[in-house]
């Protein structure tokens, strides 16, 4: 079968190269892909936002699978075009990927669904947010309503700098993003990631992750759209897992299929385990990216049959996905600047070497340049390992970072540090 992957990031450098391994792949083409993604896949010049385009490349190609990577395309109804067009796509529907989309349609059905989650109220101009303020205790949080790269979100520790994030967002600082805001409890607790595989009926548990959305050692400095992360989450233990899947996951599922917007693809749950249990914090419609990178190190199973298998609705032929005991750990290489204006053209070399100390070194942002590997994006490379403990992964992924010459580029240094210092207790 031929494949068509749609993205250019770390996370769809290690799907192609799942994807690629599988007997079911003959060709694989990337769109628009990266030099990473290159070593596994014929590149292919297709803008996913040009619907008609991509149905052609499809027909032309007889592509069986298309594997969309990030949230755009999603919420731009990519996957609706190719279902109506008879291709069988991984992606949820653009009603579907509203559950990414806007975060009040996720908060108005955890509330229908009776999902835990933060107290919530939706409001559409600076006024109405500061008047619906009152009732919120501090830290309270601002939220834009639709996609904004992770920026989206203001942790307000006075009513000031609250009013001024109000302020911010409907000024227009994130565009149509900020036309609507939620305003939100804030909640306490560690954050933990959960994926699970849905074709809108059968639900496949897909692992546990932790990030690392700060900037900094320490999770210091502003968010970023994640330094580094690890798999499995053991804070997640298999009794939260239990009730992130009937309490969250299930009703989700149900909720959206009741209400005609089945959601088929990957549900990325981000959560927060509260001292009254795991609540959610918000839905991707997507895979995780690092988290992506680490699931997919871990992963048994053929990736082809599996998403093959959402796409076609067959999702209860298999039931179960084979995860590696062993954990995985990425750390993110960035460029210099990041999350600011990241420093493009930096040249890179060394991954050899680090790939032969045994980590995988997936591309996020790199371009080549007259045969020379250079960044061209914030986040850069992707360098991850596996290991019998979270503290042997990272130590053979910092190894590996050490190979790397990219003196452009900076990483965060305690990746993975809760669970570490959790393992050094038991
Ligand atoms: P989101 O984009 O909704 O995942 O939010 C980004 C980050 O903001 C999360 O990973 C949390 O660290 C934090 N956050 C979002 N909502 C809340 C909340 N209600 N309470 C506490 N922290 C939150
Ligand atoms: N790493 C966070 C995300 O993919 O949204």
């Amino acid at each position: 079968m031929n494949i068509l992957l749609l993205g250019s990031g770390g996370r769809e450098h290690a799907l192609a190269w799942k994807l690629a391994q599988s007997p079911a792949c003959d060709t694989l083409f990337a769109a628009p892909g990266n030099p990473g993604i290159a070593q596994h896949s014929v590149l292919v010049d297709l803008a996913a936002t040009d619907h008609a385009a991509v149905l052609a490349f499809c027909a032309d190609q007889r592509i069986g699978l298309v594997v969309i990577g990030p949230e755009a395309p999603l919420v731009d109804g990519l996957a609706d075009s190719l279902r109506e067009a008879g291709v069988p796509v991984f992606g949820p529907s653009r009603l579907a990927a509203q559950l990414e989309g806007s975060k009040g349609f996720t908060k108005d059905l955890c509330r229908r669904a009776s999902i835990p989650t933060a107290g919530y109220v939706r409001v559409t101009s600076k006024a109405e947010g500061i008047g619906a303020l009152a009732p919120f205790g501090l830290p309270v949080v601002i939220k834009a309503d639709g996609l904004a790269a992770g920026k989206g979100v203001i942790i307000a520790m006075t009513r000031a700098e609250a009013e001024a994030a109000l302020e911010d967002m409907f000024s227009g600082s994130f565009g149509d993003a900020g036309a609507e805001v939620v305003i939100e409890e804030f909640m306490t607790g560690e954050e933990a990631s959960f994926f699970a595989l849905t074709d809108g009926t059968s639900i496949l548990p897909f692992g546990s992750a932790q990030d690392h959305k700060r900037v900094g050692d320490g999770d210091t400095g502003p968010n970023t759209g994640g330094m580094g992360a690890y798999s499995p989450a053991p804070v997640l233990t298999p009794a939260l897992e239990a009730r992130v899947i009937g309490e969250i996951i299930k009703p989700t599922v149900a909720t959206m299929a009741a209400e005609g917007m089945p959601y088929s693809g990957v549900l990325y749950a981000g959560l927060m385990l509260t001292p009254t249990g795991p609540k959610l914090i918000e839905y991707n419609a997507r895979f995780g990216d690092p988290e992506c990178q680490v699931l997919m190190m871990r992963l048994q199973d053929d990736l082809v049959t599996l998403l093959l298998a959402v796409a076609q609705g067959k999702l209860a032929q298999h039931p179960t996905v084979t995860l590696s005991a062993d954990s995985a750990l990425t750390v993110v290489m960035a460029a210099n600047g990041y999350p600011g204006t990241p420093e493009k053209g930096g040249s890179i070399t060394g991954i050899e070497t680090a790939e032969a100390a045994g980590a995988k070194v997936f591309h996020a942002g790199t371009s080549l340049v007259s045969d020379t590997l250079v960044a061209s994006g914030g986040r850069v490379l992707n360098v991850t390992a596996t290991g019998a403990t979270v503290r042997e992964a990272q130590a053979k992924a910092y190894a590996a970072v050490d190979a790397i010459d990219f003196a452009t580029g900076f990483c965060r240094r305690d990746i993975g540090w809760r669970e570490i210092e959790r393992e050094a207790v038991a």
